[in-house]
């Protein structure tokens, strides 16, 4: 379908289901076993309802969209999520989401396991220089190999490291395997702090734990030294029934919220609308990620990537409006009920 059709994120994936062949969109799509946590990432949004101010002056919200990402400016509080194999979608893989993030002037996280190399994504900066990336990595070898990826990571002038952490073990992905797409690999890595550290060492970048899932490794992240933690249940892929990255920064909230002063808090898992990301940022939340739509997005190449930011911009700025916060940054946990409701 053209892109102007397209109203809304859940839109990219109908459209990709049709575009793309079946174990390509699969491979996308896929969570890990039953799909419990998949659901939940989206269902979680809707348990908890708004609590709308009215006759509030909204007149500046679009002007309080914009905002910093350990330290660098951004035109929006989300960013793309870093996934593997964005060739599936386009022959021109991750170009299309590093120049449809500059496009947006939203930062881009691109992954280790791209189908582009980390060069040719990096070459393809906007001003081949201005652009800020975050690059994800797995690190779980042995410390040389660790080093030289490090060493490649800077030369190529990533801004930060996103370590993932949620994954010792590869998923259990029954929906991939059917159509014979991803690995069954059953090595299990051995990633502690002392590594992190040893890492750490290695270079003057800040290296992001992605993945963590309860209060008590926030906390240890913390006190750990880190200066960022990214909440995250890696898109349902990894561990069915672990929870939704809204359920962790609630837990967070409620047991330890000095957490969100100390560090900047990254999250996501099922974002598809403006209104879950207020949801996030109102319990203190900095950015938050978006993975499967801009993946879908990019069978359109950069151009579907910047439509997907500027729906989720436009959204936003309409739900603070009718929410009546005067300002996005100021949003906090009195806007939501935080009483869970039934979604139906
Ligand atoms: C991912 N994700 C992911 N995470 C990571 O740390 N390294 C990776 O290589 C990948 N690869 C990957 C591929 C695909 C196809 C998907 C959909 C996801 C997880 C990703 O960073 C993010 O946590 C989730 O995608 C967020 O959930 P949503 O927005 O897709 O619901």
């Amino acid at each position: 379908p053209p892109l102007e059709s397209l109203v809304g994120l859940p839109d990219f994936q109908w459209a990709a289901r049709h575009y793309m062949n079946v174990s390509a969109y699969t491979y996308y799509r896929n969570g890990a076993a039953g799909e419990w946590s998949y659901r939940n990432n989206l269902e979680v949004f809707q348990r908890y309802r708004f609590r709308p101010r009215v006759l509030k002056d909204i007149t500046n919200i679009e002007a309080s969209l914009p905002t910093t990402i350990l330290g660098y400016n951004f035109s929006a509080p989300f960013f793309i999520s870093p996934c593997a194999r964005g060739g599936y979608a386009h022959p021109d893989g991750e170009l299309g989401l590093v120049q449809g993030a500059a496009e947006g002037n939203i930062l881009y996280m691109p992954a280790l396991y791209s189908s582009k190399k980390m060069n040719e994504i990096y070459a393809a900066k906007a001003n081949n220089s201005e652009q800020v990336l975050f690059q994800q990595v797995y690190l779980d070898g042995g410390l040389n190999e660790s080093q030289q990826l490090i060493q490649q990571i800077e030369a190529a002038g990533a801004k930060a490291i996103i370590l993932t952490v949620d994954s010792p073990g590869d998923g259990i992905r029954h929906r991939a395997a059917r159509y014979s797409v991803g690995s069954a690999n059953t090595e299990y890595s051995l990633l502690t702090w002392e590594l992190y550290h040893q890492l750490s060492n290695m270079t003057s970048l800040p290296i992001i734990p992605k993945g963590i899932q309860t209060v008590e490794d926030a906390r240890e992240a913390v006190n750990q030294g880190v200066k960022a933690i990214y909440l995250s249940n890696h898109g349902g892929r990894q561990l069915d029934s672990s929870p939704s990255a809204l359920e962790v920064a609630l837990e967070i909230y409620n047991e330890d919220p000095e957490i969100f002063q100390q560090v900047e808090v990254f999250a996501d898992g099922g974002v598809r609308y403006g209104a879950d990301i207020l949801k996030l940022l109102s319990l203190g939340v900095k950015a938050v990620g978006v993975g499967r739509p801009f993946m879908y997005a990019n069978i359109y190449g950069a151009e579907g990537v910047a439509r997907v930011a500027e729906m989720l911009k436009y959204e936003m700025a309409n739900d603070a409006a009718n929410l009546g916060v005067a300002d996005i940054k100021q949003i906090g946990p009195e806007y939501v009920n935080w009483k869970s409701t039934n979604a139906w």
